[in-house]
C-alpha cells in the first residue's frame, strides 16, 4: 500500500491500516490467564494437600507462558482448599508472607518460616518469567510480622502474594471482608495493595467477598483510578442476583475495570465461575460449569486508560446518619440444583414485586420511597410452566452468611416458577422472549456511594450481554439515575436489572463478621457447615 505524504494522509492510512489487520500492537494488550481449580485435599494432611496443588499451579504457570501469558492468577484456598482445620491446628496449612518491601525471593532465599508452597510458587514465576498470583493462607504475629509471636500468639490471614517474573514478592493482601472463615483475622487498618509491572499496568487486587464492600474494591478504582484488578475467589453462587460470573461481569462494568478472576471449583457445595472481563468492553472469556475439574483461561486483555484524574467525587464517605439497627432479612429458600451447580438462592418475600403478566407493561414498582421504572414487552411461544416473571424492587438490609449485615437496592425483572412469590429467583430456560426492557431508577442524596452492579443471567447461568446500562447525574434533582435497556429481543431471561451496594451507610465499610457470636459459633461448626455457608 502507497502511504500518502502529508500528517493527514498519513494519519488515514493508518487508521485504515488498523482496521485491516484485527491484529492489535502487543503494546496495547497484555495476556491474563485465569486458573478455574478444583483442587485435591487431604484435610489430615496440610502438606500433603499443599504440595500436590502447588505442583498443579506449577503445570498451568508453564502453560499459560506456552500460550504467551504475562500474569496468572490462581482462586482463593485453591493450596489449601476451604476444608482448612480449626485456629489451634492451622500452622502446617501455612507460611509466613515477607513484607514486599523487602524485595524477597523466596524461591532462591532461604528463610525460615517461608514455607515450601510459597517456594514452589516463587520458582514457577522465575522459571517461566510470569507474574503470578495465589492465595495462601499466611501466619503473623498480632504485632507485625515476626516468626515467633510474643505468648505464641500466631494469627493467620488469607492472603493475595504476586510474584514478579523474577519470583520477587511483590504484592500481599489480607482479606478484609471475611466471609464465616473463623480461622483468619483482618488487618488494621485495612490495607488497599497494588503492583506495577512491566507491561505498564498496574494491579489492584481482592478476595472474593471483598468484591461487595467498599474497602479496599472501590479504593482501588475510584480513589486509585486502578483499572486492572487480580481477584481470587471461592464464591457460593446466589440466585438471582449473584451467582459467580453473573457478579464478576457485573462488578468489572459497574467500575470498567479489567477483571482477572479466578474462582475455586467444587460445584456441588456452588463454587464454580472464573473469567476474564474487560469493563464496559465485555467478556472476554468466562466458565461456570458443573464438571468439578480445573480449567486454564487465557485471553488477551486491551489495556485501559487510567481516568485522570480519578473519580473524586465518588471517594469512598461515610454517612453520619449511619443506622445499623434496621431489620435485615435472611435466607430462607432451599439450595437448588441448577445445570449441576448448586445454587443458593435469595429470599424476596421481603421485596415489593409486581407480576409482569400483560404483553407490554410500564410500571412503577416502589419500595417504601424507591421507586423503579420497568417498562416493556414480551411474547411467549409455548411452555405454560415456565413464562412467568416479576418486577422486584428492595432497598435495605440484608444478612450475607451468618451475620454479614449490608444494605441494598434491587430493581430488577426475575424469573418465577409460578405466581407465588416464594417461587421466584429460579433458572429455568423460559418460554418468553423480551422484546425489549428498560429500567429506571433515580436515587437522590447522589453523594453516597453506591456500587451499582448491571445485573443479567440467563438459563446457562451466565450473564447475556446485549444491553447497555447508564448512571447519569440529575443536577436539578441532586439525583442520580441509572438505567439499564435490552439492545435486542432477548430469551432465557432468568434475570435483568440493577443490583446495588448501598455502602454510604456502612460504619466501617467492611463486612463486620467479627462478632464474638459469629466466632465463637464458628469454631463450633464442622467443616462441612463452614463450607455450605461461605462466599
Ligand atoms: C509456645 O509454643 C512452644 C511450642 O509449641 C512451647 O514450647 C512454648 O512453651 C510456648 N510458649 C508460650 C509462652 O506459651
Ligand atoms: C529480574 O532480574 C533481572 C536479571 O537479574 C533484572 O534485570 C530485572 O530488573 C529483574 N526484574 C525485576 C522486576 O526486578
Ligand atoms: C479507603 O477508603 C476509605 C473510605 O473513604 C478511607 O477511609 C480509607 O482511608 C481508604 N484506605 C486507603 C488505604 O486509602
Ligand atoms: C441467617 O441464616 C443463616 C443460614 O440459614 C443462619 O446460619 C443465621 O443464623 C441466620 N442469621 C440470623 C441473624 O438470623
Ligand atoms: C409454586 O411453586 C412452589 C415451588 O417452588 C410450590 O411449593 C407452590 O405450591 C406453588 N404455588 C402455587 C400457587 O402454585
Ligand atoms: C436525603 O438526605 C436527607 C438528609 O440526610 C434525608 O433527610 C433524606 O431522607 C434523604 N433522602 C433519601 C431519598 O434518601
Ligand atoms: C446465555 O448467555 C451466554 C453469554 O452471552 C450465551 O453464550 C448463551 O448462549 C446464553 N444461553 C442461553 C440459553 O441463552
Ligand atoms: C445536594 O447534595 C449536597 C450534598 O448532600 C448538598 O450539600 C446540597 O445542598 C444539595 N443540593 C440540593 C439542591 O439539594
Amino acid at each position: 500500500m502507497r502511504v500518502a505524504v502529508g500528517p493527514l494522509g498519513l494519519l488515514l492510512t493508518l487508521v485504515h491500516f488498523s482496521q485491516q489487520v484485527p491484529e492489535p500492537n502487543r503494546k496495547d494488550y497484555y495476556v491474563g490467564a485465569v486458573v478455574e481449580f478444583a483442587p485435591y485435599v487431604n484435610v489430615k494432611d496440610g502438606p500433603a494437600t499443599l504440595e500436590k496443588n502447588v505442583n498443579s499451579y506449577a503445570d498451568f504457570a508453564k502453560q499459560a507462558k506456552q500460550q504467551d501469558a504475562d500474569i496468572i492468577v490462581f482462586p482463593e484456598d485453591g493450596l489449601t482448599s476451604y476444608s482448612m482445620p480449626g485456629k489451634s491446628k492451622m500452622d502446617p496449612w501455612t507460611t509466613v508472607i515477607p513484607s514486599p518491601k523487602e524485595e524477597y525471593v523466596p524461591c532462591t532465599g532461604d528463610r525460615s518460616g517461608v514455607s515450601q508452597t510459597l517456594k514452589q510458587l516463587s520458582c514457577a514465576a522465575r522459571t517461566n518469567s510470569i507474574y503470578l498470583v495465589a492465595n495462601i493462607a499466611e501466619k503473623g504475629c498480632p504485632n507485625g510480622n515476626a516468626v515467633e509471636c510474643p505468648d505464641n500468639r500466631t494469627i493467620y490471614h488469607n492472603t493475595n502474594v504476586a510474584f514478579d517474573r523474577n519470583g520477587t514478592i511483590i504484592a500481599r493482601y489480607r482479606k478484609v471482608n471475611l466471609y464465616d472463615e473463623a480461622q483468619f483475622d483482618v488487618v488494621n487498618p485495612p490495607e488497599v495493595v497494588t503492583f506495577d509491572t512491566d507491561f505498564g499496568v498496574k494491579f489492584g487486587t481482592f478476595i472474593c467477598f471483598d468484591i461487595l464492600f467498599p474497602v479496599p474494591a472501590l479504593n482501588l478504582t475510584r480513589q486509585l483510578g486502578v483499572t486492572d484488578i487480580v481477584y481470587s475467589t471461592a464464591w457460593f453462587s446466589e440466585s438471582p442476583f449473584l451467582t459467580a460470573v453473573q457478579t464478576q461481569y457485573g462488578w468489572s462494568y459497574a467500575e470498567n475495570a479489567n477483571l482477572l478472576a479466578a474462582g475455586y471449583n467444587k460445584p456441588q457445595f456452588g463454587s464454580a465461575g472464573s473469567g476474564i472481563y474487560l469493563g464496559t468492553n465485555g467478556i472476554a472469556t468466562a466458565t461456570i460449569t458443573e464438571k468439578s475439574q480445573s480449567r486454564l483461561l487465557v485471553s488477551r486483555v486491551p489495556k485501559k486508560t487510567p481516568p485522570s484524574p480519578p473519580d473524586v467525587l465518588s471517594s469512598i464517605q461515610k454517612d453520619p446518619s449511619s443506622d445499623k439497627s434496621d431489620s435485615c432479612y435472611n435466607m430462607t429458600a432451599p439450595d437448588i440444583d441448577v445445570l449441576g451447580v448448586l445454587i443458593k438462592r435469595d429470599n424476596i418475600q421481603p421485596y415489593q414485586t409486581d407480576l409482569l403478566n400483560e404483553a407490554s407493561f410500564n410500571k412503577n414498582v416502589c419500595y417504601n420511597d424507591f421507586c423503579c421504572n420497568f417498562r416493556g414487552s414480551k411474547v411467549v411461544d409455548g411452555n405454560e410452566m415456565s413464562t412467568i416473571y416479576r418486577a422486584v424492587v428492595y432497598n435495605g438490609c440484608r444478612i450475607y452468611g451468618r451475620s454479614a449485615h449490608a444494605d441494598i437496592r434491587v430493581c430488577a425483572v426475575t424469573q418465577c416458577l409460578n405466581e407465588s412469590v416464594s417461587s421466584c429467583g429460579i433458572v429455568n430456560p423460559s418460554a418468553v422472549t423480551f422484546n425489549n426492557i428498560e429500567i429506571t431508577t433515580t436515587v437522590r442524596n447522589s453523594t453516597r456511594v453506591l456500587l451499582a452492579l448491571p445485573s443479567a443471567l440467563n438459563s446457562s447461568l451466565l450473564p447475556f450481554e446485549r444491553w447497555t446500562y447508564s448512571k447519569e447525574k440529575v443536577t436539578t434533582e441532586n439525583a442520580t439515575r441509572y438505567t439499564i435497556t435490552l439492545k435486542e429481543p432477548t430469551s432465557d431471561i432468568s434475570t435483568f436489572g440493577i443490583y446495588m451496594r448501598d455502602v454510604g451507610k456502612e460504619s466501617n465499610g467492611t463486612g463486620e463478621l467479627f462478632s464474638l457470636s459469629t466466632i465463637i459459633f464458628s469454631i463450633l461448626m464442622s467443616t462441612i457447615a463452614l463450607l455450605a455457608n461461605r462466599h
